[in-house]
């Protein structure tokens, strides 16, 4: 396990993964009861952007800098504060992870399950939780979190799944786990996020996903490179299994700004569309 997230945090990447999470995780408050944030990968929580590993990328520059120096849609607002918060100062130093957003939303009602396997990563997450009893956390691989965690106890779940993709056969993982997935927990709300660096391997990746998975897919795109060099991040994707109702017009309200702030040239694309 070489992949580190500090080097990329607060990067293009992470604001559209985060910015997404935050509408999911608003979504599924507009109920009062309960429901349990899964977290498969999910990394250290709060990154220091002062960090050794940060400054020698200094990807969040072209990422979450760049956004916070605009006036930003109502939608994204909530994610935009979120950042805003974990940084005290005023001056952006902190980038929030996954865990750390979902947390600062999470209501009384609500639980996290956190798997994370990188022994210090962990380590640092487990401590960064330890004092709050809705949060558990497991030294314990993604897939084998899914086996172990779902249908959560209240039936109502957000899954994030953010893996490294630092394995060539990801994608395939992916495909042959979600359905298993489904099949524990079939009402559950999937959002998995993927680089999208050429199109051939996408457009595989979609047409398995209509041949395997019945329940709705909505699919948020976002690339600021052209798709040229398949050795590159030239944009990312979300899939969402079982998109939350109204999720396609709130995300709609700020994808196409994320683009053009974040977008490098002009180049590349945003796109909103239900897989069918
Ligand atoms: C892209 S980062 C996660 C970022 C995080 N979700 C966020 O948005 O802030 C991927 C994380 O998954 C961890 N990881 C890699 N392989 C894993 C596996 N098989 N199971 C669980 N975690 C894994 C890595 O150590 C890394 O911290």
């Amino acid at each position: 396990m070489n992949y580190s997230h500090s080097y990329h945090a607060g990067n293009f990447a992470d604001v559209f993964k985060h910015a997404i999470l935050v509408s999911l995780i608003e979504a599924l408050q507009r109920k009062e009861s309960g429901f349990c944030y899964i977290d498969t990968h999910a990394g250290a929580g709060l990154y220091d952007l002062s960090s050794d590993t940060a400054q020698k990328s200094k990807e969040y520059k072209s990422g979450i800098s760049l956004l916070l120096d605009q006036s930003c849609h109502d939608n994204i607002m909530t994610y935009v504060n979120c950042v805003k918060k974990a940084n005290p100062e005023s001056e952006l130093r902190y980038y929030p992870g996954s865990p750390y957003i979902a947390h600062s939303l999470l209501r009384a009602q609500d639980r996290m399950v956190l798997s994370e396997l990188h022994p210090s990563v962990y380590q640092t997450i487990k401590e960064r939780f330890a004092h709050d009893k809705r949060v558990s956390t497991h030294r314990l691989d993604a897939y084998q979190s899914l086996k172990a965690f779902l249908p959560p106890k209240e039936r109502r779940g957000l899954i994030l799944i953010d893996p490294p993709y630092e394995q060539q056969n990801e994608f395939s993982h992916l495909i042959n786990t979600l359905p298993l997935a489904l099949k524990r927990f079939a009402t559950g709300v999937y959002a998995i996020w993927y680089p999208i660096k050429d199109r051939p391997p996408i457009e595989r990746f979609y047409q398995e996903l209509k041949k395997l998975i019945e329940q709705p897919m909505l699919i948020a795109e976002l690339c600021i490179y052209p798709e040229s060099s398949a050795q590159h991040l030239n944009g990312c994707g979300m899939l969402i299994i079982n998109p939350p109702w109204q999720l396609d017009k709130q995300i709609n309200g700020y994808l196409p700004q994320l683009w053009s702030t974040l977008s490098q040239k002009a180049w590349g694309q945003q796109r909103l569309f239900a897989l069918t």
